[in-house]
Formats: C-alpha cells, sequence, structure tokens
C-alpha cells in the first residue's frame, strides 16, 4: 500500500486551495463589479448624449437642413469626454459625423444586422469604444425622416484602470494564498509539537522503565485519547511484567524446597553405609518430593496452554453435569475418608474445551473437598436459566477466607496460608489455572466468602 501524504502537506494544500477558491471567488465578484460599473456609467453617459440628438433632430424636416443643427451636435458632444457622433440617413447615406473614430461602418453593420438600442465593445485600431446604435424611425407627426444615430465615447482609461486594478488584485490573492498556505504549515507544525512530545516519551519507554506515564491533563484535548490509551497499556504491559517476573521468581523458590529436601536427603543417606531396606525406605520418601515437583511441573504446563486461548479443534459440545458426576465418583473414596458429602443439582451444557472444564471443576471441587468440615456437604449447582450464559457454583462451608486475600486468591502460587500446614496443600497454582481456563472460554469467575460459607461463581457464555 502507499504511504499517506504527511499530514503536513495534506494541511497545507488544503489550506492553500481553500484560500485560491475563496479569494479567486471575492477577486472574480470585486472584478465583475467594478466592470459593470464602468459599463453603466458609459452606457448612461450614451443615452443621454442620444436622447439629446435625437430632441435636436426631431426639429428636422428633410435630411439635407443638418447645416444649422451641426453647432449644436458640437455642444452637445463638448460636454463629454472623447465621444463622437455620427448620423446616417435611411439609405446609408452620411449625414453628420463628428471628429474622431469613423463610425460609419459600425453604423452600416447595425443598419444590416437591424441592431439598435444596446451598447457594445468597438475597437478601432488600438483605441476602444463603447457605442450606441439607435435606430430613429420616421416621425409622420414631426414630420421627421428615419435616421440612424451612432454615439462613441472612449473607455480607453476605464479598461487601463481595469488592467492595473486587475493585476494588483491578483498579486494580492496569490500572496494571500501563499501567507495563508505558510500560517497553515506553520499552524500544523506547531499543533504536532505535543505529539512529537509524546513520542519522545514512548521512545524514552524501554522495560525497565514501565512506570513512566504521560500526564493527559499537559496534552491538547485532542490527545487526551491518546495519552490515556498509552497510560492504560503501559499499565497493562507492568502489569504483565511483573506478573512475569514473580512468576519466575516464584517457580524457582516453589522448585528450591523439593530439591533441597531431596538433596539433603540423598546427602545423609549416602554419609554412611545403610542397608538394602534402608535404602528402599529412602527411595520411597523421595517419590514425594518428585511427585511435588512433577504435579507442579505438570500445573505450570497446563497453564502455559491454557494462557494461548483456545483451539478450535478442542471444542466440543460439553455436558458439564455429567462432568461433575465423573469427578465426584474420582473424588468419591477421599471425600468419604473425610467425611464430606458431594451433591449436585442443576444440568448445562456448553461449548467448550472438554479437557479444561474438567480441569477447573477439579480443581475447584478439590479445594473444596479440602476445606469442607467432617459432617458437612460441597454443593455444585448449575443455572441455565440464562439465554446467554450458563452460571456455574461450587459451594462449601468452611472457615471464611478473609477479605484481604480474596483479591488474590486467583494469583499464581498464592495460598491464604503460606506454611502449607494443612496436608494436600499444594503449590497455589490451581486457582489460576481454573482463571486462565474460565478466562479462554470468556467467561468470568468470582468468589465471595462470608459467615462461615464459600463460594466460587463462574460466569460462562453459552457460545464461543
Ligand atoms: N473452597 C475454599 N475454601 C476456603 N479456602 C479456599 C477454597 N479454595 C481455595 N481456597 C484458598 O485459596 C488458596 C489458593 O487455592 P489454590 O487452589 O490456588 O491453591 P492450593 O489448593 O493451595 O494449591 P494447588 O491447587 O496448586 O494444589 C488456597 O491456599 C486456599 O487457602
Ligand atoms: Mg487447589
Amino acid at each position: 500500500m502507499r504511504r499517506p501524504l504527511s499530514l503536513t502537506l495534506r494541511l497545507t494544500l488544503f489550506f492553500g486551495i481553500a484560500a485560491a477558491i475563496v479569494f479567486s471567488g471575492f477577486g472574480w465578484i470585486i472584478e465583475r463589479s467594478i466592470e459593470e460599473h464602468f459599463q453603466a456609467e458609459d452606457t448612461a453617459e450614451l443615452k443621454i448624449i442620444t436622447q439629446a440628438v435625437q430632441q435636436a433632430l426631431s426639429t428636422l424636416r428633410a435630411t439635407d437642413e443638418i447645416a444649422p443643427l451641426e453647432r449644436r451636435f458640437d455642444d452637445i458632444l463638448a460636454g463629454h469626454h472623447g465621444a463622437s457622433l455620427y448620423i446616417a440617413a435611411h439609405d446609408g447615406q452620411t449625414i453628420y459625423a463628428s471628429s474622431g473614430p469613423d463610425l460609419s461602418t459600425i453604423a452600416s453593420t447595425a443598419i444590416a444586422g437591424n441592431a439598435g438600442g444596446s451598447t457594445r465593445e468597438w475597437r478601432d485600431g488600438d483605441s476602444h469604444y463603447r457605442v450606441l446604435i439607435q435606430r430613429m424611425d420616421e416621425d409622420a407627426a414631426a414630420h421627421s425622416p428615419p435616421y440612424t444615430v451612432a454615439v462613441a465615447v472612449a473607455i480607453e482609461h476605464h479598461l487601463h484602470f481595469l488592467d492595473e486594478f486587475r493585476r494588483t488584485l491578483w498579486l494580492m490573492i496569490a500572496s494571500g494564498v501563499a501567507v495563508i498556505s505558510l500560517m497553515g504549515w506553520i499552524a500544523v507544525r506547531q499543533g504536532h509539537a505535543p505529539l512529537r512530545r509524546i513520542v519522545a516519551k514512548i521512545r524514552q519507554t524501554s522495560a525497565n522503565e514501565l512506570n513512566a506515564r504521560l500526564s493527559p491533563e499537559t496534552v491538547p484535548r485532542e490527545l487526551t485519547d491518546l495519552a490515556v490509551s498509552f497510560n492504560e497499556m503501559l499499565d497493562r504491559m507492568e502489569e504483565a511484567f511483573v506478573r512475569l517476573s514473580n512468576f519466575s521468581a516464584d517457580i524457582a523458590h516453589e522448585l528450591r524446597t523439593p530439591v533441597t529436601n531431596l538433596m539433603t536427603q540423598t546427602q545423609v543417606s549416602l554419609s554412611q553405609p545403610r542397608s538394602l531396606d534402608e535404602y528402599r525406605e529412602i527411595l520411597y520418601s523421595s517419590i514425594e518430593e518428585y511427585e511435588r515437583i512433577a504435579q507442579m511441573i505438570g500445573d505450570m504446563l497446563f497453564l502455559a496452554k491454557a494462557d494461548n486461548g483456545l483451539s478450535k479443534t478442542s471444542i466440543t459440545e460439553v455436558d458439564l453435569a455429567g462432568e461433575v458426576q465423573a469427578l465426584f465418583d474420582y473424588y468419591e473414596a477421599w471425600a468419604e475418608e473425610c467425611g464430606v458429602s458431594l451433591a449436585l443439582e442443576g444440568a448445562a451444557t456448553v461449548a467448550g474445551d472438554r479437557l479444561m472444564l474438567r480441569r477447573a471443576l477439579s480443581n475447584l471441587l478439590s479445594n473444596a473437598i479440602r476445606h469442607t468440615p467432617p459432617g458437612q456437604f460441597v454443593q455444585v449447582r448449575f443455572d441455565s436459566s440464562d439465554k446467554e450464559a450458563i452460571i456455574i457454583s461450587v459451594e462449601n462451608p468452611g472457615a471464611t477466607i478473609s477479605t484481604e486475600h480474596i483479591p488474590r486468591l486467583f494469583d499464581r502460587f498464592y495460598r491464604v496460608d503460606p506454611s502449607r500446614q494443612r496436608s494436600g496443600d499444594g503449590a497455589g497454582l490451581g486457582l489460576a489455572i481454573v482463571k486462565s481456563i474460565i478466562d479462554a472460554h470468556g467467561g468470568m469467575i468470582e468468589v465471595t466468602s462470608a459467615e462461615g460459607h464459600t463460594r466460587f461463581r463462574i460466569t460462562l457464555p453459552r457460545l464461543q
């Protein structure tokens, strides 16, 4: 794809073109109105002369009696700058022609073309004139014969003025366009300054300096959204970064304990010769640590997989009640041993990854069983009354989780009791896995714990 024009060039061009259009429009209007004004002035002058001439002619009885009127014509013309007069009889014969340009040809073309009454521009060599040709019909009452009267006034000075004016006007327009374009260019450059500052700030931001933030109040309003989004992106990145660094630290920490145990145990056992039975004993006790390590590695692999989201091929219709029933069978012996009973209410099917959903339910269930006091029961409930989503809740009685732990419960390696006193307590990845799985399915999970009752509530959308 071609790179779009630079914003500065685009806006400068836009300003330039807009200014050119507006100024040219105004220029054209001004020019036209001056031209029209001159034309009206000339026409009015021509009409005055023509009327005076007509009046004089109306007293004429025959064309050959023109001599006495000539003085009058001279007087009429004398009052007007650069005016000339030509009078022809109806047969084209010249009756009177004042000094100045020869109007006979134009008058005769007008006679032939039957034109009359309107003015027109006329060029005679280098000189320009405005001419009015008027046909006067025979006036029977006054016994005057028909004539053609042509009156011309020089318009050289008007045209000259117009030329000068036009030149100045277009020069002004051109410089106006140039100035406006330049101003547009400066304004755009200036306007982009905050953007350049933001870019500089972004450039400074590195992985070690994720705490840098833009202050949205100090950027122009149009860029507030950009600054806010940028800050939010940094928040998310910082959070993910912190979580990632903590995660590595936690992994190292969690693996160190069993590995140290194994090492110490091995060193102690090797410190002196032992019987075969003793060695067997030692190997057996090592198995527990190995299992713990294997479990943690398995959990972490699972988390990584769930974090990558669902693969399309693994999505099927999952009968959740069926899965819970299978898990009840699996945990039956352990639950019985703890004196805990298991109850299921409702049914639901959802589109998702069967193994993952099973893992999530299994983690919740094992937690619930572990925390339920003997003689009480764990309740799994499905609510599929909503069209869009189904709700799964896993509830158990037992010690209330205090509120300071609630927001961190789904964090990786987070345990309410970090000393791991309770037998069977794991690494604290169980709920993190549940959350990853539910997130991958586009759902959400929340937990409430009050008055000796803990409830995990999952909302899953029906369609993926
Ligand atoms: N149903 C529950 N009732 C009371 N506390 C719970 C319940 N479920 C979880 N918790 C608390 O939340 C903490 C985190 O649970 P999570 O399942 O993540 O870790 P875990 O069970 O200790 O280890 P893992 O599941 O990795 O074996 C646990 O330490 C436990 O104290
Ligand atoms: Mg657990």
